[in-house]
């Protein structure tokens, strides 16, 4: 009995070698190097961005060496960067809403991701959720101010602040490359059409935001191409009556106005977007998107605030898990 098992494990024996080692051989190609990226903060004094290979790079190592007939994207040497800043602060629901917004992102080509937390330094999760985003991205943080934290006074000025300065201190000394800013808070809703809008800006684009000011949308009314008014539920009086995730800025505008801040001093609730547009461009010279602002490319959703009520005030699990 054992000797027949035997023989017929040494006939076998050959066949499994010369499959290992062709899959072996299949598999040798070099895969992309998945280290993480080390990420930089103002306050700590260091600056700048590591790169995972982008999308649009070698498709040949991606598919192989096989000649895949897919029509690849024309070249786009020039293709504005787009710099999303993004204010975020430690919640339960955080570790979610990045998720969301990471994946959005990383369909987006030449998209630099700008985080600053609400906090005195970078937390872990947030540090270990950048290094495996697969995004080039900048980590800051910045507290703010205790005084400032009160229902009803504007949120995550000193991080939009801290975004604004990381780039014109990045792009202060040289030549701006052409680059769009935008405000991607983390509860929003991205559809990639609105990049692909908000990446010809020549100055300050703007469009529509849907789910907002207590109505379906927002919009910038339009006429013969030129904003003349605004579309919206809510102190229709504001010079700039547009939703924080209603616009996008050229780096240039954002380097040939370095005074330009978002303001706590004399600033009113919802005043925000409207203190900040004064100070670099007029209504008349807004670049309407997004079919002359008649589509919804962006929502402001709002994640339900989560039900902790059972939750344990000791740990009682045996692991500790992040969330
Ligand atoms: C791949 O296919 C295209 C179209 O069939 C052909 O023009 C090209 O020469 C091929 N490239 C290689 C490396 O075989
Ligand atoms: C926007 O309106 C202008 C003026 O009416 C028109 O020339 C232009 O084609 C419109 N753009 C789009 C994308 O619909």
């Amino acid at each position: 009995m054992k000797s027949v098992l035997f023989s017929r494990f040494f006939i076998l024996l050959p066949w499994i070698l010369i499959v290992i080692i062709m899959l072996d051989v299949d598999t040798r190609r070099p895969a992309p190097p998945l280290t993480p990226r080390p990420y930089f903060s103002p306050y700590t004094g260091g600056r700048g961005v590591a790169r995972l290979p982008l999308r649009r790079g070698s498709p040949g190592r991606r598919w192989g060496k096989r000649n895949e007939s897919r029509p690849q994207p024309p070249p786009e040497p020039q293709l504005p960067t787009i710099y999303a800043i993004t204010p975020t602060y430690s919640r339960p629901v955080q570790k979610a809403e990045l998720t969301r917004l990471a994946n959005t992102f990383r369909q987006v080509a030449q998209l630099h991701w700008i985080l600053v937390e609400d906090a005195a330094a970078r937390s872990e999760l947030v540090s270990r959720f950048l290094a495996r985003a697969g995004l080039p991205s900048t980590h800051l943080h910045v507290p703010t101010p205790r005084r400032y934290k009160r229902p009803g006074l504007p949120r995550a000025t000193e991080q939009r602040n801290a975004g604004l300065a990381w780039l014109r201190q990045r792009h202060g000394n040289q030549r701006a490359q052409p680059g769009v800013l935008f405000f991607a808070d983390d509860d929003n809703t991205y559809s990639l059409e609105l990049f692909q809008e908000m990446r010809t800006t020549r100055k300050v684009s703007v469009w529509p935001v849907g789910l907002v000011g207590g109505r379906r949308y927002e919009r910038p009314l339009v006429e013969n191409g030129k904003v003349v008014g605004w579309y919206t539920g809510w102190r229709a009086d504001r010079p700039f009556a547009i939703d924080m995730a209603g616009f996008a800025v050229s780096l240039q505008v954002i380097l040939s106005n370095p005074k330009a801040v978002f303001k706590r001093r004399g600033s009113q609730p919802g005043m925000q977007e409207s203190d900040f547009l004064k100070q670099i461009t007029t209504v008349e010279e807004l670049e309407p998107k997004a079919s002359n602002c008649t589509k919804v490319l962006v929502w402001h959703t709002r994640t339900e605030k989560v039900n902790l009520a059972n939750e344990p005030k000791y740990r009682l699990d045996t692991v500790r898990i992040e969330v």
